[in-house]
């Protein structure tokens, strides 16, 4: 079968993390009945998780069986087309299962090795956040552009911090943002921070490692909205995970400079 245009890759992508987050928010309102597992220090996977992967995986085996599928929950499905759709089905778990409304669906596809199309849906406010190659970003079918900012005073930095990293690696980058007049912010969702890097709300993005599933569809959407990202799929990024820079154009060499001292592993 001949592979589909990008924009009805796209419209599967957004129909699907929508579906998906409705089905999320369905379980958010009742988190009383979930049942939840411990995957490592302050990771956490619920029934939740479980369930709405499924959803997402049944849609796109559905609508695209040659596709294979990566998904943070059941890892990895072959196909036979040189497209690879990358889901996290709940980005911001632990802020999901206490109860705090930033959490998100992320699904990217990946076509050919590179980045393809990337959608962030945020079911608690009902934003939707999609970007194709070449097609720009939006917000809600508005397109969006990253914010004109030159130093940290102009904005608020987001900054991720998961266990799989080293408390040195933020702390100190941190502390350096907050001495040079700069204010930082932390979703606990890595998608949703690059979503609000991609709108102009947040005037970049740092973490010292995420998973291909956190941030490949943020990463797409910041650079069509006219931002830099670093190449994280250099390597063995889409399997094994990188560090994340994002931002406007004019903040890159200070984000590169912050990230290159600060984090254990950069590739740029
Ligand atoms: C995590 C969140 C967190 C980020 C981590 C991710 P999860 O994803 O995005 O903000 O700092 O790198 O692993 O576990 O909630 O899906
Ligand atoms: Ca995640
Ligand atoms: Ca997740």
């Amino acid at each position: 079968m001949p592979s589909p245009p990008l924009a009805t890759r796209l419209a599967i992508a957004e129909a699907v993390a929508r579906e998906a987050g409705a089905l999320a928010l369905r379980r958010f309102r009742k988190l009383e009945t979930l049942t939840v597992e411990r995957k490592g220090l302050q990771d956490v996977v619920s029934a939740a998780d479980r369930e709405v992967e499924g959803l997402i995986r049944a849609r796109l085996a559905a609508l695209l069986p040659e596709d294979a599928v990566l998904g943070e929950e059941q890892g990895l499905t072959e196909g036979s087309s040189d497209a690879v759709w990358v889901v996290d089905p709940i980005d911001g778990t632990w802020c999901f299962l206490n109860g705090i409304g930033t959490w998100c669906v992320a699904v990217a596809c990946v076509i050919g090795g590179r980045t393809a199309v990337g959608v962030v849906f945020d079911p608690c406010s009902g934003e939707m956040f999609a970007a194709a190659r070449g097609l720009g970003a939006r917000l809600d079918g508005q397109r969006v552009r990253v914010a004109e900012a030159r130093s940290l005073r102009d904005g608020t930095l987001g900054v991720g911090f998961s266990h799989r990293s080293r408390p040195e690696e933020v702390g100190p980058l941190i502390t350096e943002v907050l001495a040079a007049g700069g204010m930082y912010h932390r979703h606990g969702s890595g998608a949703l921070g690059l979503a609000w890097t991609a709108c102009g709300r947040l005037i970049g993005y740092l973490e010292p490692h995420m998973n291909s599933w956190d941030c490949l569809a943020g990463l797409l959407l910041v650079e069509e909205a006219g931002g830099f990202a670093n190449d994280f799929l250099a390597g063995e990024g889409l399997t094994e995970g990188n560090a994340v820079i994002a931002g406007p154009p004019e903040m890159r060499p200070l984000l590169e400079d912050l990230a290159g001292r600060h984090f254990h592993r950069v590739r740029q």
